[in-house]
């Protein structure tokens, strides 16, 4: 997923253990597109060779405000000027100090503060470094002047000890430098999705479920958390991992999802139902396994599961809601029918033959004033085309 393509990112590396983990960000940043020049203090070469980050970045790296291969003598401003971003990663206690006062005694705090793009750092750094009130100010102080300050994580430390001042993991700055470059659409707002199958006992070791991989509810999860929003996931079995920022309810059956959805509704502005749920759970459910040797194959009776998205849309002053229909033919038909029995404002389609399992896709959306196909594209980009298609619906009550 080129979620970076197009964007030319500066890192800048100043000193601390964590630059190991800038090796691995580099990597990451560019399989997703990015360009990427790497700036270092000099402290930052004594954890990490220049080498390595020119290998991995595939670029000259600079060090040096003096460095001859600029011809001009301007490094400070030539790398900034075509940048869309600058992310200092580490960001050590005292570089924080040195752009909280401006000062630009080497390449790396000269060119953010000659620079004419945004600055992100990631703070990393031992916890009483974190805590000390100098540390604090700065914080306070770099946001005052629109520095974006990601993270840091909590927990081991190089040091031995434990505590909040770890920079984050190169996959969360990846995330958090991705959702930079996204609009805030939902900023403020909260979200609950359901995503993933459900899963109805049988017997103790058997299930009947629905074919889903979770991949689209989880790509519009992170979606809506890039837009600013608070997301939690309802999500049944998956092998996904839970997009980072979001908070993740683990359920399998359809009556556990019903719970955890009915209790966090009302606190929700919108509710996204994505999951495939069981539409009928095993009515006789057999305390011990069946055994297949002394058993005719067992008549499995069926009891319908309730409907989730129809109920949360029923409730006052519930959540603005958005279902789901995987269709195998006839889609515009069954899917205008679908938004208006369950009583929903907006209703995302697809044909499920063509999208079940792949990481592409391709949906239309429903609402009062007909069907809007959109894009194919990957299915984390159409999440983003949802989102921003739910916020521009979203009425004044919930906006
Ligand atoms: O009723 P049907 O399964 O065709 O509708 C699909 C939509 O309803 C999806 O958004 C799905 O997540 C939601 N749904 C639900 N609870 C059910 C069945 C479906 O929330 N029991």
């Amino acid at each position: 997923m080129l979620d970076l393509r197009d964007k030319r990112i500066v890192l800048g590396l100043s000193g601390g253990i964590a630059c190991y983990k800038s090796a691995e960000l580099v990597r990451r940043m560019i399989e997703r597109g990015a360009t990427v020049d790497v700036v270092m203090t000099d402290a930052a070469t004594h954890f990490i060779t220049p080498v390595t980050m020119q290998a991995l970045s595939g670029r000259p790296v600079f060090v040096n405000a003096w460095d001859a291969r600029v011809p001009n003598n301007m490094a400070h401003i030539d790398l900034t000027r075509g940048a869309d971003a600058i992310l200092v990663a580490p960001a050590s206690a005292d570089f924080m100090a040195k752009l909280v006062h401006g000062r630009a005694d080497d390449l790396l705090s000269t060119l953010c503060l000659a620079r004419a793009c945004p600055l992100l750092v990631a703070p990393a750094m031992n916890r009483e470094m974190w805590a000390a009130p100098p540390t604090r100010r700065n914080a306070v102080q770099l946001r005052a002047d629109g520095v974006g300050i990601l993270g840091p994580g909590s927990g081991s430390q190089a040091c031995g000890e434990t505590g909040d001042g770890r920079m984050l993991e190169p996959h969360e700055l990846l995330a958090e430098l991705i959702a930079f470059f996204q609009p805030s659409t939902l900023a403020g707002k909260r979200v609950l999705i359901t995503a993933g199958p459900t899963i109805e006992p049988i017997d103790p070791v058997r299930v009947i479920t629905n074919r889903s991989s979770g991949k689209t509810g989880y790509a519009i999860a992170r979606a809506a958390w890039e837009a600013g929003a608070e997301v939690t996931l309802v999500s049944g079995p998956t092998a996904l991992d839970a997009p980072y920022g979001v908070t993740r309810v683990g359920v399998e059956s359809a009556r556990q999802m019903y719970d955890a959805v009915i209790a966090a509704a009302p606190g929700n502005d919108i509710f996204i139902a994505v999951a495939a749920v069981a539409d009928w759970r095993v009515a006789n459910i057999a305390s011990d396994k069946i055994k297949k040797d002394d058993h005719e194959p067992p008549a499995l009776e069926f009891v319908a599961n309730p409907d989730i998205l129809a109920t949360v849309a029923a409730m006052p002053n519930g959540p603005w809601c958005v279902g789901f229909a995987a269709e195998t033919q006839l889609l515009s038909k069954f899917a205008h029918e679908k938004r208006l029995r369950k009583g929903i404002p907006m209703l995302v389609g697809n044909l499920a033959q063509h999208v079940m399992d792949a990481d592409d896709t391709t949906v239309s959306l429903f609402d009062d004033a007909g069907e809007h196909p959109l894009p194919a594209g990957s299915k984390q980009d159409v999440a983003r085309l949802i989102v921003r298609a739910i916020a521009a619906r979203l009425p004044a009550r919930h906006a």
